[in-house]
């Protein structure tokens, strides 16, 4: 089965061809970043206009890299959530209409899901359910027992910013430039991570939930203690930061996937590119099997959606002209 993937749900505009949920034919993404980078994050309407004006484009190179020709494709899988409203509804009518056109089926696909669904396109044999499913994004951190595909129970979630949402912030706070994560990451490799002293975020009664929230503002304070923040004061924060932040999820993670006996941790979301959280899993959780999302389905792409849709349709069969763009999922449904 053919399968069309569309992803617009952010600042990515994205397509790709996926052969039954798993060979990857194209997986072409358009990147809004440089546009977003000089007003510090994120701007919705634009990343609306330019979805509209990226999509066709992005939708015949895909279809010209894999050689396929349009009629060919089975089945049209779109990311209808969680994400940006205006964002959302440029795929998802993009989905309906080509459907539409075509006369072929169309499946609405959990952008989060298919972050976790990306790391097993890239496995030989799937691990072992149920695993833990690790999802650390710009929008989402959350704890995932997968009990198989298309069936998840989440057992840890952020009760403020996601991991990734307080890297950007940490980078603005230090005038480092959108997105964050990766010049954070760059800088803390010449930083001391015991520089500064900072405290995982506790949430009450719920152990294993995250908070970033209060982190952010001990690193708020940090830059305060200096007059003027030098390079290796940054360097310092970063490191501190990141050792702090990525700490608290390798402990959390560990003890759900104990509690509910995970032998294998799936990782998904962009944060996941980080080199120093894979070194900590590697070093405090050795006997787990880590498994990580393969180049080009870290960061968001249309192949995990290509690829999570084929599994959708099989289980639930078409969606109907009705699909909504849903900003956000109040919970994982079956
Ligand atoms: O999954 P993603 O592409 O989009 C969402 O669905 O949110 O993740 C984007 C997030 C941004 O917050 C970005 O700063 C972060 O992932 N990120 C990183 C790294 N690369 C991207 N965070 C830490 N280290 C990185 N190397
Ligand atoms: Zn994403």
């Amino acid at each position: 089965m053919l399968v069309l993937g569309i992803e617009s749900t952010c600042d990515e505009t994205a397509c790709a061809i996926v052969r039954d949920g798993k060979e990857i034919l194209s997986n072409v993404v358009s990147s809004q970043i440089d546009l977003h980078r000089q007003f510090g994050g994120v701007v919705p309407e634009l990343a609306c206009r330019l979805h509209v004006e990226a999509l066709l484009p992005v939708l015949e190179q895909a279809l010209d890299e894999a050689k396929i020709p349009l009629e060919h494709i089975d089945l049209i899988a779109v990311a209808h959530g969680p994400g940006l409203v205006g964002a959302l509804l440029i795929g998802v009518n993009a989905a309906k209409s080509l459907s539409y056109a075509l006369q072929k089926p169309f499946v609405g696909v959990n952008h989060i899901e298919a972050h976790l669904y990306g790391a097993l396109m890239g496995q030989e044999q799937w691990p072992k359910f149920p695993t833990l499913g690790i999802v650390l994004s710009g929008g989402h951190t959350s704890l995932v027992i997968m009990h198989e595909v298309g069936r998840y129970e989440v057992v840890a979630q952020t009760v403020d910013d996601a991991i990734g949402e307080a890297f950007d912030k940490v980078a603005k706070l230090l005038g480092l430039p959108y997105p964050g994560g990766p010049e954070v990451e760059k800088l803390a490799l010449e930083g001391d991570p015991s520089t500064y002293p900072f405290k995982p975020g506790r949430v009450k009664k719920s152990p294993l939930d995250f908070s970033f929230s209060g982190l952010k503002t001990a690193v708020l304070y940090a830059t305060k203690e200096h007059t003027n923040l030098s390079n290796s004061d940054k360097a310092n924060i970063c490191a501190s930061f990141q050792e702090t932040a990525f700490t608290d999820v390798v402990n959390k993670a560990v003890k759900a996937a104990e509690k509910y006996h995970c032998k294998a941790l799936v990782f998904g979301g962009g944060v996941t590119n980080n080199k120093r959280l894979k070194a900590l899993f590697a070093e405090k959780a050795p006997t787990l099997q880590t498994i990580w999302p393969p180049p080009g389905l870290s960061l968001d792409n249309a192949a995990m959606i290509a690829g999570l849709g084929y599994h959708n349709f099989i289980r639930h069969g078409p969606a109907s002209l009705d699909l909504q763009a849903i900003t956000r999922f109040p919970y994982w449904t079956e």
